[in-house]
């Protein structure tokens, strides 16, 4: 197959947030306990933390990372989380049906986050909870000092502010499984009003409303439309997401659902659009992907039901090559509407659906898709650019015609990243990229790409680098990049110039 792809670095999508390149640490299975923490490990730092898994979200790339859930926030107390911890109480955590020891809560995730050098976003519980818990939080992390939450936060042991910034109002709120399911009106109402309390405690604070909690959920769209009529003025955000998986003899499906997400995108984006047309706004509703991911769910069906266990065994994938090439896909979905969605998480980070997988007392590794997210934190800054793509077009049962080659671009300060997916099963792709506007002196300064003879192959605490990124041999001819791009990949070339106009 051919494929050609011009590139300008004129045509600009928007800027890249960083925080596109967030993740997500939900109390849940062995995520927070045994993941990020773990006090009797041997690389434990005197706080408990796993150096080696803080040394790995740091090369990860990540920017932001969301906090404590998820499902666990709808029935949480954060006061559970800070004060002493002898003093602290054992709770039944509904959402997972596990025990909550609350040895780790706000000011050991902020701690963490100082080490991760990452941002923190919180959510607060708008389940079980209401206006007053969230604005007190809002109290205890932001304000400064002299009333009696934030000196009980100087007290617990943090005299600064923690200076939150992001912060969501609940987690899939339109959920049967959400402990404190609520109706679009009954959301939108609450999230209005903890939203306006929350502002007036730290006006420079973002908050995120729940959006539906998937495309496919039947209320997807009226929801969104009936909370943001309510919430439109106080929210910044509205969230989405997502997780696929493979379904068995349809690789090719799984390959094209980045263009789901793509659509989904697409759909949200419209939605506001029209909520703020109706309203007369000249205020833009960003978008929070704060949770997407591929998750391998119909692997859990059979699962008996777990009973109060602390930090048990939950959703911890093994991902493969194809799940790699897939996450890729998600990336330059997010990449490509850079100028809309300036906030996504990754969901999780650690051991549940995660880049990296631990062991008690033991390693830690990265997995396949460790690998795409790194490459594009790094090199997926600065302008998302609009892309010309000439490709041949894939059927695929679950969604319909797809280009065999998706792409993005990020051009920052005379360099230019591609991002590229080779959707087809078994066809190279030789693909040529005009280069217009970078001038004449374009030399090539990385080509890597992720794919393998066994598309199921993955890394594991025996052979943690039994998939990594390749070196590839793009070349350059004049302004044109010639490369060969295999089937079932994810490729990053990255060019420099020092001439051109930009
Ligand atoms: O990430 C796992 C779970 O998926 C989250 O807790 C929830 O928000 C979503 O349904």
């Amino acid at each position: 197959m051919r494929a050609r792809v011009v590139v300008d670095p004129d045509f600009c999508v928007g800027e890249i947030d960083r925080r596109l390149y967030g993740s997500f640490v939900e109390h849940m299975g062995r995520c927070v306990y045994g993941g990020v923490f773990e006090p009797d490990h041997p690389l434990a730092d005197e706080s408990g933390l796993r150096r080696d898994v803080i040394e790995l979200t740091r090369e990860l790339g990540v920017s932001v990372v969301r906090y404590p859930g998820g499902n666990f926030v709808s029935g949480y107390r954060w006061e559970d989380g800070v004060g002493p911890v002898a003093g602290r109480p054992t709770r039944l955590d509904l959402a997972w049906k596990s025990v909550e020891t609350n040895a780790f809560g706000l000011h050991e995730f902020v701690d963490w986050t100082r080490r991760a050098q990452v941002e923190p976003m919180l959510a607060v519980n708008l389940g079980t909870r209401g206006v007053q818990e969230a604005a007190d939080l809002v109290e205890y992390a932001n304000h400064p000092s002299g009333t009696e939450l934030s000196e009980r936060r100087r007290r617990n042991g943090s005299p600064d502010p923690f200076g939150v910034k992001l912060w969501c109002l609940g987690n899939e709120m339109d959920g049967p499984w959400q402990v404190g399911q609520k109706s679009a009106e009954e959301y939108g109402a609450l999230a209005a009003e903890a939203g306006k309390a929350m502002k007036l405690v730290d006006p420079t604070i973002q908050l995120v409303a729940c959006g539906s909690s998937g495309r496919g959920m039947s209320t997807f769209g009226a929801w969104e439309r009936t909370v943001l009529s309510r919430a439109y003025d106080v929210v910044d955000y509205i969230s989405l997401h997502a997780y696929y998986e493979p379904h068995a003899g349809d690789l090719a499906s799984f390959l094209a659902s980045p263009a789901d997400m793509d659509a989904f995108i697409g759909d949200v984006v419209a939605t506001c659009d029209h909520v703020k047309a109706v309203r007369r706004s000249d205020k833009p509703m960003m978008l929070s992907f704060d949770e997407w991911n591929v998750w391998h769910q119909t692997d859990y069906h059979d699962q008996p039901e777990r009973d109060w266990e602390h930090a048990p065994r939950l959703i911890e994938d093994t991902y493969s090559v194809a799940d790699a090439v897939v996450v890729g896909g998600f990336l330059i979905a997010l990449l490509s509407h850079a100028d809309r969605v300036t906030v996504a998480c990754q969901a999780q980070l650690v051991n549940i659906i995660a880049p990296i997988r631990t062991e008690p007392g033991g390693p830690a590794w990265r997995q396949t898709i460790f690998h795409p997210f790194a490459l594009a934190s790094r090199y997926g800054t600065g302008r998302s650019l609009h892309l010309s793509v000439d490709a041949p077009l894939l059927d695929t049962d679950r969604y319909g015609r797809v280009p065999a080659l998706q792409a993005a671009a990020a051009f920052d300060d005379g360099q230019l990243s591609l991002f590229l997916v080779n959707r087809s099963i078994d066809e190279p792709i030789d693909l040529s990229v005009a280069l217009r506007g970078m001038g004449e002196d374009i030399s090539i300064a990385e080509h890597r790409f992720i794919a393998d003879a066994d598309v199921h192959a993955g890394n594991s605490a025996d052979h943690p680098d039994r998939v990594v990124p390749r070196r590839g041999t793009a070349r350059l001819d004049g302004n044109t990049l010639q490369a060969t791009v295999p089937p079932v990949s994810f490729s990053v070339i990255v060019l420099t110039t020092r001439g051109g106009h930009h």
